[in-house]
């Protein structure tokens, strides 16, 4: 999260995003309409018992009419038990309507983010969009939950106490609120200050997450490059200003707690000092003075709480920014033509395509080639080349800037993108393992994928395809597969859907000389009467290969095969010998 994210208060889209939120709330109308109904409920409930005492006390307990005293017991009963089922219903009913935006908000969020196109999820980092989708959700459920109806609940309770109060006695309901202006004024000035504490400690724990989410990631290189005290102290300065921030707010409720409560005794003791002068003069009876003081009890309550709802609403304005701003995010638009596909013969052809990841900066400059239908070519290059650049063109993740990626004539953006992704098979470079079993990792949970094509898939990869291996369990990102192996799956990933062209992105990582010729073979047997473009790291590759394209620097500069590439004595044949040196 950014400082500038964080930097921010109530400003003027405030009221548009909250018409935004409330068009969720209003789907739950009828829900909604019965949490308010038992929230005035409730409040009216809590407000009758100090006035059902006053009526005890003035009416059965001073007259001595002792026997009588049953009726307003029952109706003090009554009136717990009134404000008890009042407030199931409303936490309930209201907790409810909270949940099913939340779980409207991230089903929209999840399904948006599939939709996006890959250039979002370059620049942003995962933890931020997971913490949308989490955090932020979260802190809109609380909103509804515990801000809205909570603060709607307060007031309602306030006006009613300050109603009954004057109805009850007018004058001394006046004298006990003498020091309200002054309570109004301190809440202001606490409230501007604990906003900025509030924004301070916001900002503070997302750099705290932000250093810690990027030190265990990073634990492994941490701890090869003894760097642990290093980022001791990195770690102790994040988490001192963190402490500051909150050690800032607990000093501004240490002040400002005692002074409400320095208020509520003064107004008592005020209230008590012309009671006592009212009862005496019989402007005002005891069982008044008991339930005003009830009364100036309940009130200062909500008022103690104050902050505490004041920091939900704000927490909910930074999420529901955030939330929105990610539902805004344009989606990748749609192929025009939605060209239904079926089978492709396999003829791809780049022309004149150039292609930038940020403005100005080309990694891809006027490349044309052509692939025919069967044919196997390798693409090699000096590392930052562009070669997978160019398979993330071909597969449709990125537009090019100019010119066209063209397959079986058609440009690759005018097909339905998923109907193009599952006729080409793709092997990224960095195969990516999900959590579950192995089997669920090569059929990415198509149901329609039988186990015996798995099987055969595995096998042809020169994997065993035992009942253990398939149901052999994967941890997080393939952590525990090397990477030789996950390369491996990820061929039979590929085999298991019959695609019309491989696009083989290889691993640069070394693999000993038996996975090497294991991830050869498979490659032969998976490239075998399919179009194939491999991005080749490996001299055998290259040589199973019909044709060599040769990438420098976003261009391409030389094209033929292995021996004539060699005698023209270009990049190829440098590049060439370099790695015959290095083996
Ligand atoms: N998602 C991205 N956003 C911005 N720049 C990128 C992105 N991916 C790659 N680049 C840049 O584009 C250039 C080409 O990258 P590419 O991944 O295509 O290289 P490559 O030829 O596949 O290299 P290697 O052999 O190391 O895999 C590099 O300079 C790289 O820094
Ligand atoms: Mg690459």
């Amino acid at each position: 999260m950014d400082a500038e994210e964080e930097r921010r208060g109530f400003q003027k889209g405030d009221l548009e995003m909250c018409r935004r939120f409330a068009g969720y709330l209003r789907e739950h109308l009828p829900l909604l309409a019965v949490a308010i109904a038992a929230m005035v409920g409730a409040g009216a409930a809590q407000v009758a018992g100090p006035w059902l005492i006053k009526q005890g006390i003035d009416q059965y307990i001073l007259p001595g009419r002792f026997e009588e005293l049953w009726k307003i017991a029952g109706l003090f009963a009554g009136a717990l038990a009134a404000a008890f089922v009042c407030q199931y219903v409303q936490t309930a009913a209201i907790g409810q309507v909270g949940q099913n935006v939340c779980f409207k908000l991230r089903d929209q969020l999840y399904a948006h983010l599939q939709k996006l196109p890959l250039r979002f999820f370059d620049t942003q980092p995962v933890g931020r969009t997971v913490t949308r989708l989490t955090n932020d959700i979260e802190a809109l459920s609380e909103l509804v939950s515990s801000g809205v109806v909570a603060i709607l609940s307060d007031v309602v309770i306030l006006a009613g106490i300050v109603c009954v109060m004057m109805w009850m006695n007018l004058k001394i309901a006046l004298m006990a609120f003498l020091f309200l202006p002054a309570l109004v004024f301190i809440t202001a000035i606490f409230r501007a200050r604990v906003r900025e504490s509030f924004r301070t400690i916001r900002l503070k724990l997302a750099r705290l997450n932000a250093f810690l989410n990027e030190r265990v990631q990073g634990m492994r290189v941490l701890r090869a490059f003894n760097a642990e005290s290093e980022t001791a102290d990195r770690h102790a300065a994040v988490n001192a200003d963190h402490y500051e921030a909150h050690m800032d707010s607990i000093r501004l409720f240490a002040v400002y707690n005692p002074v409400v409560d320095m208020i509520s005794t003064l107004s008592t003791a005020v209230l008590i000092a012309f009671a006592a002068r009212g009862i005496l003069a019989g402007q005002m009876t005891f069982g008044e003075l008991v339930a005003f003081l009830a009364y100036l009890e309940m009130f200062y309550k909500p008022i103690r709480d104050l902050a505490e709802k004041y920091n939900i609403l704000q927490a909910a304005f930074a999420a529901m920014e955030k939330v929105f701003g990610l539902l805004d995010e344009p989606a990748e638009p749609a192929p025009r033509l939605a060209r239904p596909v079926t089978r492709f013969a396999g003829r791809v052809k780049f022309d004149q395509v150039t292609f930038a990841y940020s403005k100005g900066i080309d990694v891809l400059e006027r490349v044309s080639f052509e692939v025919g239908p069967g044919e196997r070519v390798a693409i090699v290059g000096a590392t930052g080349a562009g070669k997978s650049t160019l398979a993330s063109l071909l597969m449709g993740f990125y537009r090019p800037g100019a010119g066209t990626v063209t397959l079986d004539g058609v440009p690759v953006t005018d097909y339905d993108p998923p109907a193009l992704r599952r006729r080409v098979g793709y092997i990224a470079q960095e195969p990516f393992m999900f959590s579950g079993t192995l089997a669920e990792n090569v059929t990415l949970g198509d149901p329609e994928v039988s186990e015996d094509r798995v099987r055969r898939a595995l096998t042809t990869c020169g994997l065993t395809a035992s009942d253990r291996v398939l149901a052999s369990r994967m941890a997080e990102r393939g952590a525990t597969c090397s990477v030789g192996e996950r390369q491996l799956i990820a061929l039979a990933r590929c085999l298991v859907f019959q695609p019309d062209l491989l696009l083989f992105d290889e691993a640069t990582a070394a693999i000993d000389p038996m996975t090497e010729s294991r991830l050869q073979r498979a490659f032969r047997e998976v490239s075998a009467g399919r179009t194939t473009l491999v991005i080749a790291h490996r001299p055998m590759t290259v040589r199973a290969c019909d044709r060599i394209l040769v990438l420098h620097r976003g261009r391409l500069v030389e094209s033929g095969d292995h021996e004539e590439l060699l005698r023209r004595g270009g990049v190829y044949a440098a590049l060439f010998r370099l790695e015959e040196a290095a083996a």
